[in-house]
């Protein structure tokens, strides 16, 4: 060490990479440090030429494995676990000309999507693993087919305030809102549900920071409305509190749009009612409203709509539960989080709505006639349930 500043030794940072590609559980307790100084090495050591190949080539890798996976590429290399797949066979089951099918597989290869053992003959990675998992799968048919159409056209929006159309629209080209195109492309819709459904799984969720039967199924009769799911999709937080407390007493309603409902994984135990969000809540006086998922989809004005159709059905003894992200007011400089910044631009594009900051979130309740009981966070990502009550 001289000056303070530690010698550069890119032979043993090599030896240590390399350690780490072969063990990565070996690293596993540095984890996220040791991602976010990769990641600011790559880009530190990239001549300008490798970084603007980066960044106009930024949309193949989710536009290649919708392709890959459409055409049954990572599959193919997984039934055929014994031994590589040779590219003719893959040209045979792909029906794509052995050509074109080079050109991409050389691609997927750069993006360790595949594996190249020897020349032509392709072995899955661990990528093609994961991509052949049903959330990856609707993810990239969500995020290829509805979303980037929709990201594509966030520049022109932006240089037409005046147009009303969403970007979604303008990408689409289509008359209406994501929601109701959704009623007419079946694919993109299951798609899209099911992703809703399964994206978090693997986080702690809602249910984790609120004890449900204390909070707010105390003495509630098998008739009393205790939990409203408001457009809750296909309804799995319905199924997970049902999970969590099997013997809690009262009623749950999902309510969304019909044919979402159409699709709703729920049992008998849940009632399904269609319900339109922008007119009066008919479940009066039920003990918890709850929205997962629904603010960042609206602006300002029509989330003012929505809680304006909700509030008169409150009683004495109803919350609301927002399930949904609270970001910070302040943070420090260098701390933002690529995925809560990325999804509240998806949200832009979609909606031309955006994730909201603790005092926006403040004015917006405070707007309507809500006042905020509590904010339980219960993921590192801004994941909180907000509880409010009626001023
Ligand atoms: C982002 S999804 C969230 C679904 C669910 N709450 C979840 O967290 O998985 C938004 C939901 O709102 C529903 N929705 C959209 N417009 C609606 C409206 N006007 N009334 C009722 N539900 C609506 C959609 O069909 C969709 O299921």
């Amino acid at each position: 060490m001289a000056d303070g500043k530690i010698e550069a030794q890119p032979a043993v940072l090599l030896d240590q990479l390399r350690a780490l590609v072969a063990n990565p559980e070996a690293f596993a307790s540095d984890r996220q440090e040791i991602i976010a100084l990769a990641r600011q090495a790559a880009v530190a050591l990239e001549e300008p030429f490798e970084t603007l190949q980066r960044l106009v080539y930024s949309p193949l890798p989710l536009i290649t494995a919708r392709v890959a996976q459409d055409h049954k590429i990572f599959q193919t290399l997984l039934e055929n676990k014994d031994a590589p797949t040779s590219a003719a066979v893959l040209a045979q089951k792909t029906g794509i000309h052995p050509t074109l099918l080079d050109s991409l597989l050389e691609y997927l290869t750069t993006q360790n999507m595949v594996g190249e053992v020897s020349p032509q003959q392709y072995t899955p990675t661990k990528l093609s693993n994961l991509l052949v998992a049903p959330l990856f799968v609707d993810a990239v048919v969500h995020f290829h087919d509805n979303c980037l159409p929709a990201f594509n056209a966030l520049n022109f929006s932006l240089a037409h305030p005046s147009d009303p159309r969403t970007p979604f629209e303008i990408g689409h080209n289509s008359p209406t809102d994501f929601y109701t195109w959704l009623e007419t492309h079946p694919v993109q819709a299951g798609a899209f549900h099911r992703f809703m459904e399964a994206q978090f799984a693997s986080l702690p969720t809602w249910l984790d920071v609120v004890s449900f039967p204390d909070e707010y199924a105390q003495s509630a009769s098998p008739e009393t409305p205790i939990f409203v799911d408001v457009g809750g999709g296909i309804g799995q937080q319905c199924v997970a509190l049902k999970k969590k407390f099997p013997s809690l007493q009262g009623k749950i309603i999902l309510q969304d749009r019909a044919a979402v409902l159409e699709k709703a994984i729920v049992g008998d135990d849940v009632e399904k009612m269609p319900y339109d969000y922008l007119t009066e809540q008919p479940i009066k006086g039920a003990r918890a409203y709850y929205f997962r998922q629904i603010f960042h989809n609206n602006n300002d004005a029509t989330c003012q709509k929505i809680l304006a159709s909700l509030l008169p059905a409150l009683g004495p003894s109803s919350v609301i539960l927002i399930d949904e992200k609270v970001l910070p007011d302040e943070k420090p400089s260098g701390t933002s989080v690529e995925y809560t910044a990325a999804l509240s631009l998806a949200m832009l594009a979609m909606f031309k709505a955006l994730e909201r900051r603790e005092s926006q979130w403040r004015k917006l309740l405070g707007d309507a006639g809500f006042e905020i009981r509590e904010i339980k966070k219960f993921t590192d990502y801004g994941d909180s349930v907000i509880v409010a009550v009626k001023k």
